[in-house]
């Protein structure tokens, strides 16, 4: 399916002593959506930031804000997620008991609806959450760190994700995350993928490169 190619950059690679400034900026440069990684220090060893953050950042953009929790648990923080301004929230389904009812909390809340498949997560996860998912996001590295290298094994993954997608007959995004540069951009686009999740790729060279960067991730 010929879908337009969506950016979502990762402000972990963002410099955080002027992140609203940051935000703006890739704002400005065509970024589609705004991608927050949420690390909890526990599902993941690393720790970045939480709904306090969140709120104030939403000052410095309108556009879509993508929030990847890699919390475990995960309900008890999706309001404070919610009222703090995300548009889309994604977790792990390993890190709740019931991921179909979480699905269902975040719909309450009025947000949509994202799940993430670890390199190691069977795609088969997805036969009882597909009709609820508005996104489902493919990671291309063990989460926890940016600047990892992007693993090719995940690239049929993300092919059968795209026939199970078409098949639904709905609309809903494919996102890939972890590693995607301006050689590894092209092969996520080509495997399916319509939104591309990209830090260090986006955030390289500083804020003149940020226009730049992103139209050569689109490919456009
Ligand atoms: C990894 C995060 C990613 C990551 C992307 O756990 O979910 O969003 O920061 O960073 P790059 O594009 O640098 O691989
Ligand atoms: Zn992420």
């Amino acid at each position: 399916m010929a879908n337009q190619i969506k950016i979502s950059p990762s402000i972990l690679s963002a410099d955080f002593s002027y992140l609203g400034k940051e935000i703006e900026a890739i704002d400005k440069a065509g970024a589609d959506y705004i991608h927050v990684d949420v690390m909890d220090g526990h599902y993941v060893p690393n720790l970045t930031i939480g709904p306090e953050v969140i709120k104030d950042i939403r000052k410095s953009s309108k556009k879509t804000f993508d929030v990847h929790l890699m919390i475990e648990p995960v309900n008890p923080l999706l309001e404070s997620f919610a009222k703090a301004g995300s548009d889309i929230i994604t977790f792990h389904p390993e890190a709740e008991g019931n991921p179909k009812e979480t699905l269902s909390i975040i719909k309450e809340l009025g947000c949509k609806t994202g799940i993430s498949l670890n390199p190691s997560t069977p795609i088969g996860v997805l036969d009882d959450l597909i009709d609820k998912v508005d996104l489902i996001l493919v990671m291309t590295v063990v989460p926890g760190f940016g600047g990892q290298s992007f693993m090719e094994d995940q690239l049929p993954k993300i092919e059968s994700i795209r026939k199970m997608i078409d098949l639904t007959g709905r609309q809903i995004d494919l996102e890939v995350d972890g590693g995607i540069n301006f050689e590894t951009a092209p092969k996520a686009i080509s495997a399916g993928a319509n939104v591309l999740v990209a830090g260090t790729a986006t955030f390289k060279g500083g804020q003149s490169q940020y226009e730049k960067n992103i139209k050569t991730l689109r490919g456009v």
